[in-house]
């Protein structure tokens, strides 16, 4: 009889424990996320309290999501964790917790690249995907745009090599004092307002061949603007956010013109940003591209893209990595 494959993944690369267990015919069978929101206080994550917390906590979670509904440890064919990038205590947290488990309960492990699980999970919610296509992956760590020749094969053609999107999103926040400082703190500013204000920020940073992709220079007039001006904060947030979506949709406009391309993916954290999903939407009928998006939960870091990943490689045949404790925090996109 052919073996349905189960798998469990463990997300710990930053500061959110991802559980999630996925069977190959029934889809997600159980899931959970803890998100850490001891560092709101300091302003950002603090890597040694992450390390903490996911000691802590990545037990009670596994345990917490073994015990729902219908996932039976028993029927678990495999585990899945994140090897890279990310920070590296919370890394070794998740991958010493996988080897165990592994070791244990006889079955493989398999260490996954974190932003390729962002990207290929959007194979669960779009079934009509065609390859080659685009990614546009915007995360906290990242921002790239790459072309996925097939499933398995990924191009990088842009990034940025100062600030990332999310990173972006996060300061303006805790410039503006917002709690917690992150994107969904600046959406939350804008909620559902019409606002019409209109503030013209310096733009520096103008893409050259070496930085595609820039952020800094947007970032850096916003932080002096926000220390010289007392206007409404909603009014910074929106004017903030529709500047980086406007740099995304120039660059990934200026990429599509070299390729006859026509499917778009949207993935990682700021891919849960509504007006970046309805401006992409908007761009995607105008040009008559396909554009599949990754629901909103799903976009931030979560324990289904990295079992979804595992399932994937054990579908190539990769072999368990047996107790091998290695962590790749600087890992790049196919690695
Ligand atoms: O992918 P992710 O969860 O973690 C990394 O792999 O980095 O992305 C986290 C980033 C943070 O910078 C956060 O501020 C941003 O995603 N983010 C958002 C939104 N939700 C999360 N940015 C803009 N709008 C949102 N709704
Ligand atoms: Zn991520």
């Amino acid at each position: 009889m052919k073996k349905i494959n189960t798998i469990i993944g463990i997300e710990t690369s930053c500061d959110d424990t991802g559980i999630s267990i996925y069977n190959e015919k029934d889809g997600i069978l159980s899931e959970y996320i803890y998100n850490q929101t001891l560092h709101e206080k300091y302003g950002g994550t603090v890597p040694e309290l992450a390390s903490r917390d996911h000691i802590k906590n990545i037990l009670k979670i596994i345990l917490i999501t073994i015990k729902k509904k219908k996932a039976k440890i028993k029927n678990i064919t495999a585990i899945s964790y994140t090897k890279g990038p990310g920070l590296k205590g919370p890394l070794i947290i998740g991958t010493i917790t996988a080897k165990t488990l592994s070791y244990n309960l006889k079955i493989p492990s398999i260490g996954v690249n974190h932003l390729d699980a962002h990207i290929m999970i959007s194979l669960i919610f779009n079934k009509t995907i065609k390859f080659p296509c685009i990614a546009i992956l915007v995360s906290g760590g990242h921002t790239m745009i790459l072309k996925l020749e097939k499933y398995n094969k990924i191009i990088l053609l842009e990034e940025t090599s100062d600030d990332s999107i999310g990173e972006t999103f996060d300061k303006i926040a805790r410039a503006l004092n917002l709690t917690p400082s992150n994107g969904k703190s600046i959406e939350n500013e804008i909620n559902n307002k019409i606002i019409y204000d209109i503030i013209k920020f310096i733009k520096t940073n103008k893409p050259t061949k070496k930085i595609n992709i820039s952020f800094s220079g947007i970032k850096t007039n916003i932080i002096k603007y926000i220390r010289t001006h007392k206007e409404r904060k909603d009014i910074i947030c929106h004017n903030f956010q529709r500047e980086v979506i406007k740099i995304i949709i120039k660059r990934i406009k200026n990429i599509l013109k070299n390729y006859n391309i026509k499917n778009i993916i949207l993935a990682g954290g700021v891919a849960a940003n509504k007006e970046l999903r309805l401006v992409l939407k908007e761009f995607s009928l105008k040009f008559k591209y396909i554009f599949h998006k990754i629901p909103i939960n799903y976009c931030t870091d979560n324990g289904l893209m990295i079992a979804f990943l595992g399932f994937i490689k054990i579908k190539e045949g990769v072999k368990d990595n047996q107790l091998n404790i290695e962590t790749y925090e600087n890992l790049t996109i196919n690695q």
